[in-house]
């Protein structure tokens, strides 16, 4: 099935991704236009491109594919140049396109007088109702322009009716939080202006018109695969049409297009599902798993994480890791993780970010012993690293204090204690690189956490060519970005994972290099239900690192069973922090049983498809279920909550099945059709508040 189609009467080009249609055309004025964003339409012919009323420019200015600043637009641009001679006005009329594989489409538009060339690319993925986009603004005239806003595109909405937008929002140690808002005029701008994607907004905006529930309904997806400063616009740009712009971040940014050159957006990806939020989640989490994830490592399982950061904070050392390694192989954990602590002056966090070598007095034979000891127990060493930092108090910053972003002469904000060095700059690039490089090659680790743990201030690059000091944000970000492609070449078997004081860093541009995600710091077993249910609206369970960590909570003081802390920790990449040494032989054979039945049932969490079947937020209840692609496996996580006597829960209707198969539940002997469990429904069976429970469904041969 062909997924790009051009009508060349019209000129018309109609890309059909699955479920997914998407419609441009050319209009008389040479614009390039968006018909439509949505679900399947025929005969496309039929659209029509929308009237004209006197004191109003043309009404399909309004579905402007890439709008510019220039001419009679008045809405977000999704491009505002500086052409030679101080023009400001920018007007790109349709030159020529392009169609490869039958998948990718590529158009070209130009400046109705300068040689600036914007190629808008489009690519379907059919198979997960997905389409993604980018442009890339080329400067093909003789003299240099300037870039004031270059995003990666914009849609427009289906047009009427007021539209209602769900997003992703919260803190550190309170991220993806869902947030839902009807929009009624104007502009609704979420954005990052902190270098990083941000813990307080996530690059994802649903839309849907204010009827779309769990499993039904229509919903819109818009997501940006970058992590770095971003925006995104949803805007009533007349005549009740809502439209979406969205890419890198204009704010403070500004790009210098010699002759020659050009700017290459990062991915906006789009995505719908007629099956609601649950249906547009489990599209996304396919082609996470199917496209976006590092190709080495995305049909492995996650392997069963220890993690020292909540036992042994900065106290790590030769002795007190063997300890704990011995009982983390005996429990059953596959990869044990040296977090903060290991390397030169590291005793808290005042110190020590930027001197990569095992402290000499933690490690007096540096890190080789532990590697063995971990080794000879059966598991994969991994180490945390935050390449992008630097402490004032450390021997680089002594040596360069140049290398960090500042402006001269004013202060250097720290948060936490340190500072972020400047990719941007070549030789600092280089010497990160270099170092982490030299770490993986000469020892033998196959797991890193990489964390970036501040947000940008003071961002200057005091001796950048004239006129790009404004590009470290972009930099910055493919600075990061071609560290880790190239470290992840030269390291195939390293599995890398993201961390940015929890889930400060998590996007699709950001899921292109790493493995998994920390998710957030807040390890409470009953926060996290929150927080985890807000990420598996973007994004796949695979990625999702989870620890079952001690009581009382370090955060929330709270404490709950070992057997909520690791239901709730299994439904992602399963990782430990709890202290090991403390816990009693009873709870080490609790452990081990979980970690044991976890390896069991990861195929089914990790590739499986999601149903959130009812949502912490609703109260009483919250139970997620997984199901195998084949329908033949499935587990459904039960958390109580709060509950009343006299209050019965409903029986829980699960999802997904095959109606006619028979499904064992939990090799107790019952069975009961795939019709009977999603139509009638299965009692859990749990009283009492907080309270956890998994059930499993094996169809019978
Ligand atoms: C961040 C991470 C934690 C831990 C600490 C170490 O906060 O999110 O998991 O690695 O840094 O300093």
């Amino acid at each position: 099935m062909t997924s790009v189609n051009f009508i060349s009467n019209e000129k018309l080009w109609s890309i059909r991704s699955g479920e997914l249609q998407y419609i441009l055309k050319v209009a008389d004025d040479g614009s390039l236009v968006n018909l439509h964003f949505g679900g399947r339409v025929e005969p496309v012919e039929s659209i029509s491109l929308g009237g004209h009323f006197p004191f109003e420019p043309s009404l399909h200015l309004l579905r402007e594919e890439y709008s510019t600043f220039g001419g009679l637009r008045f809405m977000e641009p999704c491009l505002k140049v500086e052409l030679p001679g101080g023009v400001r006005d920018c007007v790109l009329k349709y030159e020529s396109f392009k169609i490869e594989d039958n998948n990718v489409l590529s158009i070209t538009l130009k400046d109705i007088s300068y040689e600036l060339f914007a190629d808008l690319h489009y690519r379907a993925y059919p198979a997960y109702n997905i389409i993604t986009k980018w442009a890339e603004i080329r400067n093909a005239g003789p003299q240099p322009v300037i870039l004031e806003e270059a995003l990666s595109g914009a849609v427009s909405l289906p047009r009427g009716g007021l539209w209602r937008l769900t997003f992703l929002s919260g803190h550190w140690a309170g991220e993806t939080r869902i947030v839902q808002e009807v929009l009624k005029a104007g502009k609704k701008v979420l954005e990052s202006r902190r270098g990083t994607t941000s813990h307080q907004l996530n690059p994802v905006a649903f839309f849907d018109a204010g009827d779309a529930g769990e499993e039904e309904g229509e919903v819109w997806g818009c997501l940006l695969g970058w992590s770095g400063n971003w925006k995104c616009v949803s805007e009533y740009v007349g005549h009740d049409q809502l439209r979406v712009a969205m890419g890198v971040n204009d704010f403070d940014f500004s790009w210098h297009l010699e002759s020659g050159e050009s700017f290459k957006t990062p991915k906006m990806i789009l995505a719908y599902s007629a099956s609601g939020f649950g249906g547009l989640s489990r599209s996304l989490h396919r082609f996470e798993r199917g496209v976006v994830l590092p190709r080495n490592n995305a049909t492995k399982p996650r392997p069963v994480i220890y993690n020292t950061w909540e036992t042994l904070y900065f106290n790590v050392n030769e002795e007190n890791l063997k300890q704990l390694a011995d009982i983390a192989a005996e429990i059953g954990v596959e990869v044990f993780v040296v977090d903060d602590g290991w390397f030169k002056g590291r005793n808290d966090d005042r110190a020590g970010l930027g001197d990569w070598v095992p402290d000499p007095h933690k490690f007096p034979r540096g890190l080789g012993p532990v590697i063995e000891h971990v080794k000879s127990r059966g598991m994969i060493f991994g180490i945390w690293v935050e390449p992008e930092m630097v402490n004032p108090n450390s021997d680089l910053y002594r040596r360069h204090p140049d290398w960090v972003y500042h402006f001269p002469g004013r202060p250097r904000s720290e948060m936490r204690n340190q500072l972020i060095l400047n990719l941007s700059r070549s030789d600092v690039r280089e010497y990160v690189f270099n170092w982490l490089d030299r770490l993986l090659a000469e020892n033998d680790i196959g797991f890193v956490k990489w964390d970036m743990n501040r947000s940008f201030s003071e961002p200057g690059w005091p001796d950048a060519p004239r006129g790009r000091e404004r590009e470290i944000w972009v930099r910055h970000v493919q600075a990061v970005y071609e560290i880790l492609d190239e470290i992840r070449r030269r390291h195939p078997n390293v599995i890398f994972e993201g961390c940015s004081g929890g889930g400060g860093r998590v996007d699709l541009g950001a899921m292109e290099r790493f493995d998994q995600f920390w998710t957030s710091d807040n390890t409470d077993a009953l926060d996290r239900l929150y927080i985890q249910e807000g990420y598996t609206m973007a994004y796949c369970p695979k990625t999702m690192g989870a620890w079952v960590t001690g009581v009382p909570n370090f955060l929330t003081n709270r404490t709950l069973s070992l057997e909520f802390r690791f239901h709730s920790a299994m439904m992602g990449a399963l990782g430990i922090s709890v202290n090991l040494l403390e816990l009693s032989s009873i709870e080490k054979e609790e452990a081990k049983m979980h970690i044991e039945f976890y390896k069991k049932i990861r195929h089914i969490v990790l590739d499986g498809d999601l149903y959130r079947l009812k949502s912490p937020r609703s109260g009483g209840l919250a139970a997620f279920q997984y199901v195998t692609p084949d329908k033949t496996e499935s587990l459904i996580f039960v958390f109580t909550l709060q509950q009343g006597f006299g209050r019965r829960e409903p029986l829980l209707r699960v999802r997904g099945l095959d109606p006619s198969l028979i499904y064992e539940v939990d090799s107790s002997g019952q069975s009961f059709s795939g019709l009977y469990l999603m139509n009638y429904g299965i009692d859990h069976g749990i009283r009492g508040d907080y309270k956890s429970k998994v059930i499993y469904l094996k169809a019978r041969r």
